[in-house]
């Protein structure tokens, strides 16, 4: 799910500047004027895709960039910071960093946590998410199919041992290995009802695939909305009812939009075409699924741009 030329970290650099593209071995430098950065640009169809959407090589002259990279300390003054999959484990320092650098990130780390504790928003969409417990819930739950995730992650790749419980003897199995599992062991415990989902195929494992769609935000407005699954293995089938999935869109929305700036919110039509959302992620962390980064990044630029600062 995270696309594999995409560089941990990119910037927008504030204020306008004199900048030259040009490639060097494979490699893609940006020289900008007053100050100077080397981008790693990995060479990699998305990277070159995106840098050709809004600049190109050769391309001298002046104007605002998006710029991939991976070194902080080479990070200009003022610039707005998207850590792509770097929040965890060292939110905040990274945010230390960023900041006395003279720049900050798009999330604060206060916001990545409220979006990162899944305890801190469910509340914001009852009616419109499925309920959470925790551990200490499990005495009063009743007879039924659980899934179970960490606050962060999820073991979903093992479906039937990890996440899926069909009944609640299955439920404390789960529990259990969750609670001792190496990565998920140190988050709280997340147990929530099974939904009854819209399957739109299964995977090798035999593990339902539900039909899920992620859209990303920025302040509240829509900048990228995609087929949740990665490639055509499952199909790409359109929402049963238009209108039920925009309803949830503006109404969940409007109750979280204000947790952090770079949202994405997980969505999940149910058999009956009646759609909830599946999950808040934080927006840097978030990997493209079916979005597109060229239009992704192009929003969240033009977003920034338009925001009265
Ligand atoms: N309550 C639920 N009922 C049924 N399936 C669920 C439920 N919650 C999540 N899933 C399925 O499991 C997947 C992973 O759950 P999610 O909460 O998004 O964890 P992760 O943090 O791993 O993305 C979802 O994309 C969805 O397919
Ligand atoms: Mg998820």
């Amino acid at each position: 799910m995270i696309p594999t030329a995409e560089c941990s970290i990119w910037l927008r650099v504030a204020g306008r500047f004199d900048l030259t593209i040009g490639e060097l071995s494979g490699q893609l430098w940006l020289k900008l004027s007053p100050s100077v950065l080397s981008a790693d640009g990995r060479p990699g169809p998305r990277y070159h895709g995106f840098a050709h959407g809004s600049l190109s090589t050769g391309h001298r002259g002046r104007g605002r960039a998006i710029l991939h990279g991976s070194n902080l300390v080479e990070i200009p003054r003022g610039s707005l910071v998207v850590p792509r999959f770097r929040s965890i484990p060292f939110g905040a320092e990274l945010e230390q960093e960023v900041l006395s650098s003279g720049s900050r990130l798009v999330n604060s780390y206060r916001e990545h946590r409220s979006i990162a504790d899944l305890y801190s928003w469910v509340h914001l969409l009852e009616g419109l998410t499925a309920p959470a417990y925790g551990v200490e819930d499990i005495p009063r739950l009743p007879e039924g199919a659980y899934f179970l995730k960490g606050e962060t992650n999820s073991k979903k790749a093992d479906w039937f041992t990890s996440a899926f419980a069909p009944d609640r003897e299955a439920l404390l199995q789960v529990a259990f290995r969750l609670m001792a599992d190496e990565l998920i062991g140190s988050q709280k415990l997340v147990i929530r009802p099974f939904q009854d989902y819209r399957a739109i195929g299964e995977d090798v494992t035999g593990r339902p695939i539900f039909h899920e769609r992620r859209a990303f935000y920025y302040r509240g407005r829509l900048l990228s909305e995609a087929h949740y699954w990665s490639g055509d293995e499952y199909g790409r089938p359109e929402p049963l009812q238009l209108e039920s999935y925009a309803a949830i869109q503006a109404e969940a929305i409007g109750r979280v939009g204000e947790l952090a700036p770079f949202l994405v919110v997980d969505y999940a039509e149910y058999e009956d075409g009646h759609w909830s959302v599946v999950e808040l992620n934080d927006g840097p962390m978030a990997g493209l699924s079916e979005n597109s980064p060229e239009a992704l990044w192009a929003a969240l630029n033009a977003a920034v741009d338009s925001e009265v600062i």
